[in-house]
Formats: structure tokens, sequence, C-alpha cells
């Protein structure tokens, strides 16, 4: 199969968007792979915020950020139910969040709606005038269908006079595939 996947597109949804010098924030560090490509699009001037409620992921991306030698992140364990406490409002270029459970690891630890939803109402606020976010939305399996449902119920209700929300389907694939969505703020 065609290897664009959900993950991919919002790689290349970030590549396009976040310029050097970047302020960005990683809703769901997991394993890290987000986050190391925010510090690497961000750059040396730019800084990347990482949280995660496992330590175990803390540990993963610090260790990936260091196998790979960027050094312009803090992580740090906490949810992302807390966002608005790191940054103030309108000052971040890119957010991030990959739903869902850890790569590898407990699938009964994973994001719900009961915090996906306040986080992302956070974001909006801290997004600056021209910031992006990137949703990849998983259901099925272990993850049901409430959170995908929660979250696209809530998309539909932002506000269309400030932030452009599209939402994609892949309409030909079989079972969940993730639904990856894109958030811009004008
Ligand atoms: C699919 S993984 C993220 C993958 C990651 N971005 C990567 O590149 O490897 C989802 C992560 O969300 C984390 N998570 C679940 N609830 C959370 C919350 N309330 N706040 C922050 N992270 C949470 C889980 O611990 C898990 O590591």
């Amino acid at each position: 199969m065609n290897q664009l996947n959900t993950l991919a597109l919002a790689h290349r949804f970030l590549r396009e968007e976040v310029r050097p010098g970047a302020f960005c924030i990683d809703a769901t560090a997991g394993r890290g792979r987000d986050t190391a490509l925010l510090c690497r699009l961000a750059g040396e001037a730019g800084r990347v915020l990482a949280l995660d409620i496992q330590e175990e992921a803390v540990a993963a991306t610090r260790a990936l950020l260091a196998r790979e030698g960027l050094h312009n992140a803090r992580v740090v364990r906490d949810s992302h139910a807390h966002l608005a406490d790191y940054a103030a409002p309108e000052t971040v270029d890119a957010i991030v969040f990959n739903l869902g459970w850890l790569p590898g690891g407990d699938h009964d630890i994973r994001t719900t709606g009961a915090t996906t939803i306040p986080a992302l109402e956070q974001s909006l606020g801290l997004l600056r005038p021209g910031g992006v976010l990137s949703l990849c939305v998983y259901c099925g399996g272990a993850s049901g269908y409430g959170e995908r449902d929660a979250v696209l119920a809530w998309l539909e209700t932002v506000d269309p006079a400030r932030y452009t929300v599209l939402v994609s389907r892949f309409v030909n694939r079989t079972g969940d595939p993730p639904i990856p969505v894109f958030i811009w703020k004008d």
C-alpha cells in the first residue's frame, strides 16, 4: 500500500508551515518522533516544548533527541490539560497532537476526550495569528470511538472567523485509518 499515512501527512504539513526560529509544542511527546521533527524545523533559533504524562515517553523522547543531537527542546512530564501554563497567549507557531497510546506501551494509558478537548481549546488561544495545529485522531481498537467523536464534534464548533479547520478522511482504506486534521489561525 502507498505509504502516505496520517503521520506522513502531518509531517508534510509541518515541513511546509514551520520556519526556523519557531516556538512549537508537541502535546503528546510519545517516543519523540514529532518532537524531533519540530526541533529540526525550528532550528537552533527556535524552541520546542514537549509534554507527555508518562515517564517512559519523556525518557524515550529525551533519548531520541540526545541521539539525534537536538538540544532545543524542553521535555516535561505533564498533561496537555495544563498547556496554558507553559506559553503566553498568541505566542506559539505550531502545536502537534498525535492522539492514542505510547507506541509499544500500555494501551490503557492513552489520550481521552476529557483532556484532549480542553487541551485543544487552550491550544487555539496559544497559537499566534498565522500559527498552525496538526492533529492525528486514532479510533477503533482500545481507543474506541468516544474520543474521535468528541474531537470531531468539537472541531465543528471552532470559530470560522478566526480559524480554518480541515478534517481529512481516507475513504478507500479498510478498518479505522487515523484521521488527519489541520488547523490554521487567521
Ligand atoms: C500516539 S502517542 C504520541 C506519539 C509521538 N508523538 C511520537 O512521535 O512518538 C500518544 C502519547 O500521548 C500521551 N498522552 C496521553 N494522555 C496525555 C495527556 N493528557 N497529556 C499529554 N500526553 C498524553 C501518551 O502517554 C502517549 O505517549
